[in-house]
């Protein structure tokens, strides 16, 4: 079975603090915004902590019920389709697909449960190309698993509009991962870089996060006018 439209499911926190390298001293620096925040527990789970997280999403005009459904629905379809595939990735964060089941299982139950309370106040509907929030709103933007990976349905063009959307929201985005399958690195990175570079520095930065044979960078950009913020 096929999945339509976007594809539904979420991360841990634990999983985006190992993918971004986020540090106590990056996560206490300002408001952060998880663009394409899906089912992640991100934004639940470092609210709890004290943390200022808001999630974006194009689905987040969506009731929580249904949301919860097409989580667990997404996430059925997406480890039937791992079953056989397992070579391509690395198995320690994960014992297993069943592992990897069960913990994704628990963080499309987390966010539901934080989506039902705090939707329209930290969930905020919106497109990655047009983000509902004024210039420099946010100090860290973050985009997991949305970017990159799926180059082969989502254009170039989409690609330089949302970073260049989140440079505009925040003074900092981090993207990962970078690679799609056989670890190839997508080739919009390099345009982009290029097209980008006059307004942001960019760097490939090593992450411990090890799931996706290849995925061991994020993409970090800063943009320049704000530089002096995090030297
Ligand atoms: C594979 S999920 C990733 C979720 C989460 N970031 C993670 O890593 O667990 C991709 C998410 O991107 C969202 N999405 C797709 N296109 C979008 C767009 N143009 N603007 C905002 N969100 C979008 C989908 O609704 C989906 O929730």
């Amino acid at each position: 079975m096929k999945i339509k439209g976007p594809i539904f499911i979420g991360r841990s926190w634990h999983e985006y603090i190992e993918m971004f390298n986020l540090t106590p001293s990056v996560l206490r620096k300002g408001k952060i915004l998880d663009c394409a925040a899906g089912a992640s527990s991100f934004t639940a789970k470092m609210n709890e902590k004290g943390y200022d997280i808001t999630a974006l999403d194009l689905l987040y005009d969506k009731k929580p019920e249904e949301l919860e459904i097409k989580c667990k629905e997404h996430l059925n379809i997406l480890v039937d389709a791992l079953k056989g595939l397992e070579d391509n990735f690395l198995w320690g964060y994960f014992k297993d697909v069943y592992d990897l089941k069960k913990q994704r299982e628990m963080v499309c139950k987390e966010f539901a449960e934080d989506y039902r309370e705090n939707n329209g106040i930290n969930y905020i509907k919106g497109d990655l190309t047009q983000i509902p929030f004024k210039d420099n709103t946010f100090s860290l933007a973050l985009c997991s698993h949305l970017l990159f990976i799926y180059d082969h349905r989502l254009s170039y063009a989409f690609h330089s509009e949302s970073i260049l959307e989140m440079l505009r929201v925040a003074r900092e985005v981090r993207v990962y991962p970078l690679v799609k399958g056989q670890s190839k690195i997508s080739e919009y990175l390099e345009p982009l870089i290029e097209k980008i570079n006059h307004t942001a520095d960019f760097e490939l930065v090593p992450v411990n996060y090890r799931f996706r044979r290849g995925g061991y960078e994020m993409l970090k950009i800063i943009k320049k006018e704000t530089r002096n913020f995090y030297d």
